[in-house]
């Protein structure tokens, strides 16, 4: 009797494995709350299509992206996003680029995470420190000079940064595995947010003085993208 549940239980996932492959497909967005009525929708991504008859060379076209950026900010580099919102055609095709300029002596893309892509950058000019830590199994740091042509990957989700340790400025351009990457910038999103986050979490998740804690939550946090 047992050995009958048994086989009916193999036949069973073996009927059901083909299925367990399948997913949902990737957010393409933060959330999306789903509503019954669409009058009321809002498409921030995930966006209608245009009719492919319509498609203009222009729908799959930017500019400027040779144009150095203002790196005169608090953390000293800028960002210039390539995405869907720019290119309207990058619409479901998971891709999308990004410029980033750091000014001399220090310029940082500080600590953040891409929510929804795995970057893959390369120096053009100047040199960076870059790295990216682990999951917390050994959130090991892994790191690396980079120079001209050196190319660097950020895999989906951890915690990476680029830091200029050249005396000139740098300049660095990177492909993301989504149409919309989506940011989070740690020290941003920790003592920036709005509204605050209760002093007592960070004074106990950061191991901090609560007058340590109120001084961050009062700063500025610059975003450079
Ligand atoms: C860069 O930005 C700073 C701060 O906003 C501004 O003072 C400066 O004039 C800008 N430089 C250029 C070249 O636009």
């Amino acid at each position: 009797m047992k050995s009958a549940y048994f086989i009916l239980a193999f036949c069973l996932l073996a009927l059901a494995s083909p299925l367990a492959y399948a997913s949902d497909p990737s957010s393409l967005q933060d959330f999306c709350v789903a509503i019954d009525d669409h009058k009321d929708g809002v498409f921030v991504n995930g966006k209608f299509c245009k009719d492919p008859k319509l498609a203009k060379a222009e729908d799959f076209y930017y500019s400027g992206l040779n144009i150095p950026r203002n790196t005169s900010n608090p953390v000293g580099s800028t960002v210039t996003p390539v995405n869907v919102a720019q290119i309207p055609g990058l619409n479901t095709l998971g891709i999308s680029l990004v410029r980033i300029d750091y000014g001399p002596n220090g310029g940082l893309n500080p600590p953040h995470t891409h929510p929804r892509a795995t970057e893959i950058l390369v120096v053009v000019e100047g040199t960076l420190y870059v790295g990216f830590v682990t999951s917390n199994t050994d959130n090991r740091l892994i790191t690396k000079v980079l120079y001209p042509g050196d190319v660097f990957v950020f895999p989906i989700g951890l915690i990476h940064f680029q830091f200029n340790v050249g005396k000139t400025k740098a300049v660095a351009f990177a492909g993301l595995s989504s149409q919309n990457p989506g940011v989070i910038t740690i020290a941003n999103a920790v003592f920036g947010p709005n509204p605050s986050i209760n002093p007592d979490i960070l004074v106990k998740a950061f191991q901090l003085d609560k007058n340590v804690v109120k001084k961050l939550q009062s700063k500025f946090w610059w975003a450079n993208n």
